[in-house]
């Protein structure tokens, strides 16, 4: 794995950034895999610093999210769906009709989940997928388990995760309690990975991603078997390494 730290928030943005559009430049019709949370918002802003100055177009490029909140109204400020919209898509110029997300109000959620998977291979596999960890290990919300769940599915969130991501809704009771997610497989079939980690509060499951045992106790521990994967991280991060 490729371990890159930094000191200070900003400067991952701007390198995570550039690694990103990197793809496009390199490859216009690129396929990215996209998260939410408070982690990817510098490189966000980075990618539409770098469109705002003619440097990179996303007019060719399709873009799969990992995860969305279910019985979450879209326009919701909390959907992830908002954020994107908010925080990239908005600004920069991916076609709508390129912008792929898991429906988590979906009548048939297993159905969603099939067919997500199936668009993700007609569209060729991402390209790059850009990850947060949660402070428990998860990727995605795929959270510590007794076995991988390999292809998108429904998941019903870990109590720390509902926790952690109170912080954004008026009362922890608003939180949504599941989820509809990529898997493991589908991550693990991404061509290059890029993991950003902020705090000391992921410290240890970035110790545990980088040489722990491989289990789904921890899944992030998994991408050791990815052949592409690097980590930005913030000194708090790396603090156990
Ligand atoms: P965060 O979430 O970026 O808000 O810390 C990351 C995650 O849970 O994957």
């Amino acid at each position: 794995m490729n371990v890159l730290v930094f000191d200070t928030e900003e400067q991952i943005g701007i390198a995570a950034g550039y690694y990103m559009c990197g793809q496009v430049l390199q490859k216009p019709d690129s396929v990215l895999g996209l998260a939410t949370g408070s982690t990817p918002l510098k490189a966000y802003k980075h990618m539409v610093s770098l469109y705002e100055q003619g440097a990179v177009d996303f007019s060719k490029v399709t873009t799969f999210n990992l995860d969305e909140y279910c019985n979450l109204n879209v326009k919701d400020k909390n959907s992830y769906h908002t954020f994107m919209y908010q925080n990239l898509f908005d600004h920069i110029n991916i076609p709508d009709e390129n912008i792929n997300f898991l429906n988590g109000n979906a009548y048939n959620l297993e159905l969603e989940c099939e067919n997500y998977e199936k668009k993700i291979k007609d569209a060729g596999g991402i390209d790059i997928q850009l990850l947060g960890i949660g402070s428990n290990g998860h990727i995605a919300f795929n959270e510590p388990a007794d076995a991988f769940q390999r292809w998108s599915h429904v998941v019903a969130l870990k109590e720390s995760t509902i926790k952690d991501n109170s912080r954004f809704f008026d009362s922890i009771d608003d939180v949504p309690t599941h989820a509809v997610t990529m898997g493991i497989g589908s991550i693990m079939q991404a061509k290059r990975i890029l993991i950003i980690a902020l705090t000391e509060k992921k410290a240890k499951a970035i110790k545990q991603l980088i040489d722990g045992n491989v289990t789904p106790d921890c899944p992030a521990s998994v991408l050791q078997f990815h052949t592409d994967v690097t980590l930005m991280l913030d000194r708090g991060a790396a603090s156990l390494l």
